[in-house]
C-alpha cells in the first residue's frame, strides 16, 4: 500500500468543499427539507439490517458528491481493499489489520505470513465452542468436583469493553444459571464487588490480555488466583482458569494449563478484538450459535462495507459526514445515543475504538496531519440523556452532531414502554433538525421576554439508525458499522487508526512513580512531589 503524502487540506477537492461548505453552513434544515420533498428517502441507506436515515445533516446531494471526491482522493477504496487483503497497514507495528478475518467463512483464504488465518480462527472458534458448551452445561467442574456457575473475565481496554458491552446488549440471550462478570479497573473495589458474592469452588476467570504483559490485567488476575488458592489451595488453579493471549510462556508461567488457553493474534488491534477468542466469556454467556449469529451481522457489514458505492455505503456515508462536521463546522464531539438501556455500555466501547484509533496528530508520512481529527464521542441510552444534557443539544451554543440508534421491536415488553420510549427517539431528531421559531413561540401565546428563552433554533444535525430489534446480529452490524467509519476517517485524515502509542507514556510514568507510593521521597517536578507527600502524610 502506498503512503500518501500530500495534506487532505491541500487537496483541490478539499478547496471545493470549503467554498461549499460556506453557501451550505447559511442554509437551514428547514429550508433544505422544504425545497426537497424526496430528501428523506435519498437520504436513507440500507444494509445488514440496519436502515441509515442522513437526510437531518446539513448536507446536500452535492455536499454527499463532494466528499465521496475527497474520499477518493484519499483512496478509502483502497485502503479498504488493503485491510482485506491482509497487506500490512499497520505501518508503525508493521502488522495487517484483520478483525474483517475473525468474521470470515470457513474456506475463505487471507494469508498473512505463509498461513490461511482463517483457518486459525475458525480452529480457535471450535475450541472456544467445545469450552462454551461444556460450561453452559454445568459439565465444567471446579477443584472440588462442583460445576462453575460463575465466569469473570479479568481483562482491560478492548480486552474488556467491546466483550463487556456485548454481553450487556446481549442480556436477554444470556445462560440464566451463568453468572458473567467483567472485571478491568485495578482499583480493588472492582474485583472485591465482582467476586465477593461468588462461591471460589464454582467460579472461572478468563484472563484475557493480547499481550499478558497489562499491569492492571495481571494484578487483578494474580489476586483473584489468591482468592481461588485461598479457598482451594494451590492445585485448584489449573480448573479455575483459562486464558485468552497471544504470549503462550506468560500464560503457562501464570499457571494456567496450556489446553485452556486461547489464541490471539498480532493482526487483531485490541479495541477490535471482541470477536476473537478475547470474546470467550461473552460466548459462555450467550452460547456459541449467537456468537457466530453476531459474527454473521459483522460480516455482512464487512462485505457491504467492502462491496458498496461510496454513495450508498454506511460506514463510509457516516466518516465523512463525520469529517464535514470536523473539519469544516468546526465541531468537538460527537454524541452517540442509543434508545436502548441494553446498549448503556456501547459508547464505552466506540470510545476506545473511535479515540484510540484516530485521537492522532500525525499522518502515516510522520508529519503533523494539520486539521482536527478524531472527535470527543459521547453519549449515554435514551431518555435518559434528555432529561441531562439534551438541553445544551437543543440551544446551547456548540453544534454536537449525533446518532440516534434505535429499534422497532423491544428487547424486553412492558405495555406503553417501547412506544413511549420511541416516541421521544423520533421526536428528538425532528426537534433538533427543525426547532421552534420565535414565531410559532409567539403564536403560542408566550409573553415577549420569555419568547427567546422558548425559541428552538433547530439545524442541529443528527443521523438516525433504525434496526427491528437488538439481536446478536444486529449488534454485530452495528460494531462493524463503527469499526469500518472509524477506517474511513482514518483514511481521510491519513493517520495509522491502529496503533496506540499515545497509552505509553503515562504506563511508563505510572512504572516509575508505583515504587516511590510506597514511601521513597519522590523526584519529579514540583506538583507530582508534592501530591505524592500528600498521598504519603495521609497513608501514614
Ligand atoms: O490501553 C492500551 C491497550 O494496549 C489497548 O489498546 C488494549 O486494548 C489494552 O491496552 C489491553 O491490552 P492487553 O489485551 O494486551 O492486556
Amino acid at each position: 500500500m502506498t503512503v500518501a503524502t500530500s495534506r487532505i487540506d491541500s487537496t483541490p477537492q478539499w478547496a471545493r468543499l470549503r467554498e461549499h461548505h460556506r453557501a451550505v453552513a447559511r442554509v437551514h434544515l428547514r429550508t433544505l427539507f422544504a425545497d426537497d420533498h424526496d430528501r428523506a428517502e435519498r437520504m436513507t441507506a440500507e444494509a445488514a439490517g440496519l436502515v441509515l436515515d442522513y437526510s437531518k445533516n446539513r448536507a446536500t446531494a452535492e455536499t454527499i458528491a463532494l466528499l465521496c471526491d475527497l474520499a477518493r482522493r484519499a483512496g478509502v477504496a483502497e485502503r479498504a481493499r488493503a485491510m482485506f487483503a491482509g497487506e500490512r497497514i499497520n505501518v508503525t507495528e508493521d502488522r495487517p489489520v484483520l478483525h474483517v478475518a475473525l468474521r470470515a467463512p470457513e474456506g475463505e483464504r487471507i494469508v498473512v505470513d505463509g498461513r490461511n488465518v482463517v483457518d486459525d480462527v475458525h480452529a480457535e472458534l471450535r475450541k472456544m465452542t467445545q469450552l462454551s458448551d461444556v460450561v453452559r452445561d454445568g459439565r465444567w467442574e471446579g477443584h472440588t468436583g462442583e460445576a462453575v456457575r460463575n465466569v469473570v473475565n479479568v481483562g482491560i481496554g478492548g480486552s474488556d469493553l467491546g466483550p463487556a458491552m456485548a454481553h450487556e446488549a446481549l442480556r436477554p440471550y444470556s445462560h440464566p444459571d451463568v453468572t458473567v462478570r467483567f472485571v478491568s479497573n485495578v482499583d480493588a473495589a472492582a474485583l472485591w464487588e465482582a467476586t465477593h458474592d461468588l462461591d471460589p469452588a464454582r467460579t472461572l476467570f478468563v484472563v484475557s490480555s493480547k499481550t499478558f504483559t497489562t499491569p492492571e490485567t495481571l494484578t487483578n488476575a494474580r489476586s483473584a488466583r489468591q482468592w481461588v488458592v485461598g479457598a482451594l489451595g494451590d492445585d485448584a488453579v489449573a480448573r479455575h482458569f483459562v486464558a485468552v493471549s497471544t504470549n503462550e510462556r506468560a500464560v503457562a508461567e501464570f499457571g494456567i494449563d496450556p489446553v485452556n488457553a486461547f489464541a490471539t493474534w498480532d493482526w487483531v488491534g485490541g479495541r477490535y478484538s471482541w470477536g476473537s477468542p478475547i470474546g470467550l466469556a461473552l460466548m459462555i454467556s450467550i452460547g456459541p450459535a449467537r456468537f457466530r449469529a453476531m459474527l454473521d451481522g459483522a460480516r455482512a457489514m464487512d462485505e457491504h462495507f467492502r462491496d458498496a458505492p461510496l454513495e450508498r455505503n454506511l460506514p463510509a456515508l457516516l466518516g465523512m459526514l463525520g469529517l464535514w462536521y470536523t473539519n469544516f463546522f468546526g465541531a468537538e464531539t460527537h454524541a452517540v445515543l442509543p434508545y436502548s438501556q441494553y446498549l448503556s455500555k456501547l459508547t464505552s466501547h466506540l470510545q476506545q475504538l473511535d479515540m484510540e484509533s484516530n485521537g492522532k496528530s500525525v499522518g502515516l508520512d510522520g508529519e503533523p496531519v494539520g486539521v482536527a481529527t478524531g472527535p470527543i464521542v459521547w453519549g449515554q441510552p435514551g431518555t435518559n440523556g434528555q432529561h441531562a444534557y439534551h438541553q445544551l443539544l437543543h440551544q446551547g451554543t456548540r453544534l454536537v452532531p449525533c446518532d440516534f440508534l434505535g429499534f422497532c421491536r423491544p428487547s424486553r415488553a412492558l405495555a406503553g414502554h417501547h412506544d413511549l420510549l420511541m416516541a421521544n427517539f423520533f421526536a428528538q431528531t425532528a426537534a433538533l433538525a427543525f426547532g421552534k421559531t420565535a414565531a410559532e413561540v409567539v403564536a403560542e401565546g408566550v409573553a415577549p421576554e420569555q419568547v427567546p428563552h422558548r425559541t428552538f433554533p433547530g439545524n442541529r444535525p443528527t443521523n438516525t439508525l433504525l434496526a427491528d430489534e437488538l439481536t446478536p446480529r444486529t449488534l454485530g452490524a452495528i460494531v462493524a458499522l463503527y469499526e469500518h467509519k472509524v477506517f474511513v476517517q482514518g483514511a481521510l485524515w491519513n493517520v495509522n487508526s491502529f496503533d496506540q502509542w499515545g497509552v505509553e507514556l503515562g504506563k511508563v510514568l505510572a512504572s516509575d512513580i508505583e515504587p516511590a507510593l510506597a514511601g521513597a521521597e519522590p523526584s519529579y517536578d514540583a506538583s507530582t512531589n508534592a501530591l505524592i507527600r500528600r498521598y504519603h502524610t495521609a497513608r501514614g
